[in-house]
């Protein structure tokens, strides 16, 4: 069978790496991006570019050739500093309304749709978002998924440029010492798209959490990290209850048969 065509909505720290693999594979990419200067980096990955910007709508140059494939790929990014969350829905019903003939849509989430005192947070859980921002992104899920497309929920992302503990230096205080941390590094994140994009005939309609097996506590990673740093170690504000979220990742281990390259964040400062 040839290989699909797939188009990236965002060729950003994920979209960018899953582009280039995918082109390398043989698939027919298009990439989006909203920066003039990154146009000849996708070309040179073999990413068929595309100058896009999506807000109540999609405007660019190339629009229905785009959305002319087999399979979209969304990646927008859920920005802290949209001042109304709905605007992010805004931005994926754009994305949506022009995939009315695409057959495969796949969206990054974040399992920060689970609430902080979940516990476990399974995919299959019903649960109730526990602020804004949780809310509207479970609305989002919801119209990808009533719509046969499939959601990853990722946990934070790290790896490539993204240091573990990058944000230690200049900092001295924190909270949330003994939380366990929910992880997972690009090459996993991209690792499980390419098998989701694989195997995505069989999964119309699915949630899968995107995480590492460990869950160290933020003390003992970040204590790690900034010996590592040559920084002195953090200090963590006492607290009476902490958050134990853990996510679960055994729905893409047993379901899409995926092996972590890098289980443990720990090993990875
Ligand atoms: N960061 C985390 O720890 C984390 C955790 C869980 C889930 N996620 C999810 O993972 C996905 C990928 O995140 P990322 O870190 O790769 O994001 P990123 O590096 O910020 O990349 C986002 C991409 O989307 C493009 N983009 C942003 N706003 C756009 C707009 N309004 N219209 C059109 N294109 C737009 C960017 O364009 P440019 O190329 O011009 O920059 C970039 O290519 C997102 O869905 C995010 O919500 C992230």
């Amino acid at each position: 069978m040839p290989f699909a065509s797939v188009s990236i909505i965002g060729c950003g720290w994920l979209g960018l790496p899953l582009a280039e693999i995918l082109a390398r594979q043989g698939y027919r990419v298009n990439g989006s991006t909203t920066t003039l200067e990154k146009i000849p980096v996708l070309q040179k990955a073999g990413i068929f570019p595309f100058l896009l910007q999506v807000d109540a709508s999609v405007r660019g140059e190339g629009v229905k050739d785009f959305f002319d494939t087999d399979i979209v790929v969304i990646t927008l990014p859920f920005r802290r500093s949209f001042t109304d969350p709905h605007d992010y829905r805004k931005q994926v019903d754009a994305v949506l309304a022009q995939c009315k003939n695409v057959p495969s849509l796949i969206f990054t989430s974040s399992t920060s749709v689970y609430p902080d005192n979940i516990g476990s947070a399974a995919e299959e859980l019903d649960f109730k978002p526990d602020n804004e921002r949780s809310k509207v992104l479970r609305q989002v899920e919801k119209h990808i998924t009533a719509r046969k497309g499939i959601v990853v929920r990722f946990s934070g992302l790290y790896g490539g440029t993204r240091k573990i503990g990058a944000f230690l230096s200049g900092k001295k205080e924190f909270s949330g010492g003994d939380s366990p941390v929910n992880l997972i590094h690009q090459d996993d994140a991209v690792g499980i798209l390419q098998k989701v994009i694989e195997q995505r005939e069989k999964l119309a309609g699915e949630i899968f959490n995107g995480c590492s097996d460990a869950h160290p506590t933020k003390k003992v990673l970040y204590t790690a990290a900034a010996k590592k740093m040559n920084l002195a170690p953090p200090q963590f504000i006492e607290e009476k209850n902490s958050v134990k979220k853990i996510v679960v990742n055994e729905k893409v281990k047993k379901v899409l048969g995926y092996k972590f390259l890098h289980p443990d964040p720990l090993k990875n400062i």
